[in-house]
């Protein structure tokens, strides 16, 4: 750690792995109510539990893009953070926001909108710490004076991200315009802004980690940012093929979100060529698994499975079916999940005392058992879809019915799911065994190329 003020990245990590684990919780009780009887049907049935594991998703995921924002941030801008009494407030006042909403979500305090469940005062809070956030890393740059074009793609994905919840704070009457803005938040979040950030953390660890050079790792994020703006804003109308809008957005939905996976091959890409051109340059290499491993496991997730049921033609079959959970899953943990998982294992060893510089054999683990498991969950999510779609979609046989000749695909799902969750709880466990370190001594021997690596030569943009 090359600067004492970045130790507040710990404490967002820690907030983000305990809500990870809860959301898992959730995940495995969700799952369960597929197989019944349901102890619970009264106290917490399937759209509550659901409601919140994925409320925790977007929660810890955003809980752990501020942490490594403030982690990159000082890093790339050479500076302390401009106010570490502000990001302590502003995670005081996240965690609250997160925890208060959850509890709301048992007695049904919420919107409704899937995703977009926040009640009103917890969306207000939700601006403002965002407004916080932002103001401190903007102010933390300016006063540095050094601002490079990595950080430049990280603030527009953060920015962008701030502007796109505003339609959320809006309540429609009709039905079909508040599905029809939803998209706005969350399609332009996942497919666009989001794609931003993992990119601009993409380019910081390969940097970092394979001794890439930044010249050429920042011109390929000028292409993804591109690509995401082609592609992903247009590609929006896949999500309006059939909420009651005029017909004219399938073939532009089709059409553009076709084009949404070239992004994600840039970024596989790139990752793939820093590693060729320049090999391995750091001894974190558990942090280097997670990096490319974020690259490839987005691509196949988000790319090749949001691919494979885009087309209206596919579309029309596989809406709302257990297919769009075989992708949300691959996709979320791939792009997202992974990406926050890298920073967290590529900062661990400076920011907390005596953990090992190329990563623990049971972080080896974690992340073993969590690529597998969700690899096994997908393809169970798959195979039940395919089944669902094939006898209630084309057979016409009843929901329920359906439900019941798919079991099968439940129980390899629970197994498959529990491989994950242990590989979960090993990389909490393995984050929680070691004190965090609050000087900024951590610049230990084998830790170079935390500051600038050799050969990134570095420059301010
Ligand atoms: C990292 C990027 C991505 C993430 C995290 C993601 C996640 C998700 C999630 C959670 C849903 C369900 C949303 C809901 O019903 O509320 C969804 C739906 C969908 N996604 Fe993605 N996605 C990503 C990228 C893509 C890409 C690149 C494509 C196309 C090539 C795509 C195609 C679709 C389609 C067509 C649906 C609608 C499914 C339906 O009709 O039920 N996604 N995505
Ligand atoms: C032990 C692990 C997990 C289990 C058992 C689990 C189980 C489930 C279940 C049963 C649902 C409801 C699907 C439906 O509507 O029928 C769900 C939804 C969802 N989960 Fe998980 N989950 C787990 C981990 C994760 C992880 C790690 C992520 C992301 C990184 C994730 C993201 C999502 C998303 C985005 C949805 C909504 C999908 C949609 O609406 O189609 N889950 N999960
Ligand atoms: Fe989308």
């Amino acid at each position: 750690m090359r600067y004492k003020s970045q130790s507040v990245a710990y404490w967002y990590f820690a907030l983000a792995l305990i809500l990870f684990g809860l959301q898992i919780v959730f995940g495995l009780l969700s799952a369960t109510k597929y197989l019944g009887p349901d102890p619970f049907l009264n106290i917490m049935p399937f759209d509550v539990t659901k409601t919140i594991h994925t409320n925790l998703l977007i929660v810890w995921l955003l809980t752990g893009f501020m942490g490594a924002t403030y982690w990159m941030v000082s890093d790339e801008s050479r500076s302390e953070i401009y106010s570490v009494k502000l990001a302590y407030i502003q995670l005081a006042l996240w965690a609250v926001m997160g925890v208060t909403a959850v509890i709301g979500y048992f007695f049904r305090y919420g919107t409704g909108n899937k995703f977009l469940e926040q009640p009103l005062p917890h969306k207000i809070v939700i601006v403002v710490v965002m407004l916080m956030f932002l103001y401190n890393i903007g102010m933390t740059i300016k006063r540095s004076g050094r601002f490079t074009t990595t950080e430049g793609v990280l603030l527009l994905g953060l920015g962008s991200s701030a502007v796109l919840y505003l339609p959320a704070l809006l309540h429609y009457e009709n039905y079909i315009v508040s599905i029809f803005y939803r998209w706005w938040t969350i399609h332009l979040w996942v497919e666009g802004v989001w794609e931003m950030i993992q990119a601009s953390f993409l380019a910081y660890l390969l940097i970092r980690l394979s001794g890439a050079d930044r010249e050429v790792m920042e011109k390929w994020l000028y292409v993804i940012v591109g690509l995401v703006f082609i592609a992903g804003i247009l590609g929006t109308a896949h999500h309006y093929y059939w909420i009651g809008v005029p017909a004219y957005w399938l073939p532009l939905g089709g059409f553009f979100s076709a084009l949404e996976p070239l992004a994600l091959l840039g970024m596989a890409m790139y990752a793939y060529y820093a590693m060729r051109r320049s090999g391995v340059n750091h001894p974190n290499t558990l942090a280097l698994h997670w990096t490319l491993g974020s690259a490839v496991f987005g691509l196949f997730g988000a790319g090749l499975l949001g691919l494979a049921h885009t087309f209206p033609d596919i579309n029309k079959w596989t809406h709302g079916t257990l297919i769009t959970a075989m992708h949300g899953h691959a996709a979320f943990f791939g792009a997202y999940a992974m990406i926050v998982m890298a920073m967290i294992s590529y900062a661990m060893p400076s920011m907390t005392r005596d953990s090992d510089e190329q990563g623990s054999s049971i972080g080896y683990w974690a992340f073993w058992l969590q690529v597998s498991g969700m690899f096994g969950m997908t393809l169970s999510f798959a195979t039940a879809g395919i089944g669902q779609v094939y006898l209630e979609r084309v057979l016409g046989i009843g929901y329920l019915d359906v439900q019941l000749k798919i079991q099968v695909h439940f129980v390899m799902l629970i197994a498959c799911a529990s491989l994950f969750a242990i590989g979960v709880g090993l990389f909490i466990y393995d984050f929680f065994r070691h004190a965090p370190r609050l000087d900024a001594a951590g610049v230990e021997a084998g830790a170079t190329p935390l500051g600038v690596a050799p050969a990134s030569g570095g420059r301010a943009g």
